[in-house]
């Protein structure tokens, strides 16, 4: 049995055809939204944060059809600030293998826009669910810190 489901992904509307306990990084990639990746059977790596109505969640663990009426946005609909992002990141070495940057970017411009001027340890702390297995965070730290010093000029 499959739903039909409006969903508003990045200020479109989309119908979709789901199964009650399908997860929204499944309905996601199938819209063809590939920044929203698994890493883990377990809700552990991150990989797959999103935004719903502006708060960060694990979309490997959010039913879709709990999405309806709910505002979703994925990096693809934050693309300029995405991009910045990601020159900053780069320029500080943390492009690595880039498999875990998408959804810790997600977790990041989140942060932004609750707090413009964090700490290195708020930075840290909010970003715990977002694991790395490449760059030991600290080429990470100073692309964010890089960000988020422009952003709040
Ligand atoms: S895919 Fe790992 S937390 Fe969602
Ligand atoms: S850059 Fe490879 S997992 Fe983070």
């Amino acid at each position: 049995m499959s739903l039909t489901l409006q969903l508003n992904v990045n200020g479109q509307l989309y119908t979709v055809q789901a199964a009650p306990d399908e997860m929204l990084l499944t309905t996601l990639r199938n819209l063809g939204l590939y920044s929203v990746r698994c890493g883990c059977d377990t809700t552990n790596c991150g990989l797959c944060t999103i935004w719903v109505d502006g708060e960060i969640i694990l979309s490997c663990a959010y039913l879709t059809v709990r999405a309806q009426g709910h505002t979703i946005t994925t990096l693809e609909g934050l693309k300029e600030e995405a991009a910045f992002l990601g020159e900053c990141l780069a320029s500080e070495g943390a492009d690595q293998c880039g498999y875990c940057t998408t959804g810790m970017m997600m977790s990041v411009m989140a942060l932004r826009r609750k707090k413009a001027h964090p700490t290195d340890q708020e930075i840290k702390d909010f970003l715990v669910g977002n694991l790395c297995r490449c760059t030991g965070y600290q080429s990470q730290l100073r692309g964010i810190r890089k960000y988020l010093e422009a952003m709040a000029q």
